[in-house]
């Protein structure tokens, strides 16, 4: 054969393959979740997350450590709320010494320069594990997104960075955006979850908080996963509210909506690879029917080549720790 072109040259050796890759993950990439628990010295494994802990405030601050070593910038935290602080308005979630506020200070004044993100939702402070406030069964807009915003300058004022919004009211990024600039948290950013589906896919972590919804499910308020065109809607609106940083959640079953976005989008993009997502890679390699450490490279490689410039992921120490091989 005369082949002129001859595609396999580019190939040929991990030398010559790494010249051309066009994706490069790295630990600044990632984005780690934390679970965090009332008391000291406690490490509790959740049983979905095979390899992933509920922590007390203590170990989270050394977790922490661990993770700014291996080059990771940034935690995304959630806490598990003690049962009798939960109630329909997520009161706790106010309290300026709350867990999440105790874990914002402790996390920052031992480790200064992480960025702290934070999410701000109501189901973990839920009696009925809704990310919004209850009226007569259905999930009440408006009154919701006032405890978002004060919720969120309660973060601010803990010391959070960055504040994660995940429960898809309409005009919460607004509210939010407005709260911060008028209590004077001028440099506290908005990570939007803009593009946040309706999933089977969050179920590990609603086991992690003890956060499942007590009735009905969540698909009046995250979207309904045949849509498209909706992502790019609700996008662009938070963006115009003051969204910094714009969210696809899920992430792997989601590739198409992560491109789509990115094409749409001026703002860096992030992709959450859930708590399915995860367990399901264990869950296989736990078989000896995946390479974990395989998967786990692949499938934060295809996110990043998808479009995303930052990942949430459980897989993000694991994945630092591979790459510093
Ligand atoms: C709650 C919240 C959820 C996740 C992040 N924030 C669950 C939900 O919406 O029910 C899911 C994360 C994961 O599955 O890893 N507002």
């Amino acid at each position: 054969m005369h082949l002129i072109r001859r595609n396999r040259i580019l190939r040929q050796s991990p030398a010559i393959r790494a010249m051309v890759a066009e994706t490069i993950i790295k630990p600044s990439d990632f984005i780690a979740p934390l679970f965090i628990v009332e008391g000291t010295g406690v490490k509790e494994e959740i049983s979905s997350m095979q390899g992933y802990y509920r922590m007390s405030i203590d170990l989270t601050v050394a977790e922490v450590k661990e993770l700014w070593g291996l080059g990771i910038k940034s935690v995304l935290l959630f806490i598990k709320c003690k049962d009798e602080l939960k109630d329909n308005k997520g009161t706790e979630a106010l309290n300026p010494d709350g867990l999440m506020q105790r874990s914002i200070k402790a996390i920052k004044s031992a480790c200064p320069d992480i960025v702290v993100m934070t999410d701000v939702a109501l189901d973990p402070f839920s009696i009925y594990g809704h990310d919004g406030i209850v009226e007569n069964n259905e999930i009440v807009n408006d009154p919701t997104v006032e405890v978002l915003a004060q919720m969120s300058v309660s973060h601010a004022q803990a010391g959070a960075d960055i504040i994660a919004p995940s429960d898809m009211m309409d005009g919460r990024i607004l509210a939010i955006r407005e709260a911060l600039e008028t209590s004077g948290f001028t440099k506290t950013g908005i990570m939007a979850y803009s593009a946040k589906y309706a999933s089977c896919f969050y179920g590990p972590f609603r086991d992690a908080l003890d956060s499942a919804p007590g009735f009905g499910d969540k698909k009046s308020y995250q979207m309904d996963y045949a849509n498209r065109r909706e992502a790019v809607k609700e996008t662009l609106m938070d963006i115009e509210e003051g969204a910094d940083i714009v969210m696809v959640k899920p992430a792997m079953a989601y590739l198409d909506i992560i491109r789509e976005v990115k094409d749409a989008v001026d703002v860096p993009v992030s992709a959450y690879h859930v708590s399915g997502e995860y367990a399901m890679i264990k869950a296989a390699a736990n078989m000896g029917w995946l390479d974990e450490n395989k998967a786990i490279m692949e499938s934060l490689t295809s996110i990043k080549r998808a479009g995303a410039d930052l990942i949430a992921t459980y897989f993000a120490k694991k994945a630092a720790i591979l790459m510093a091989q």
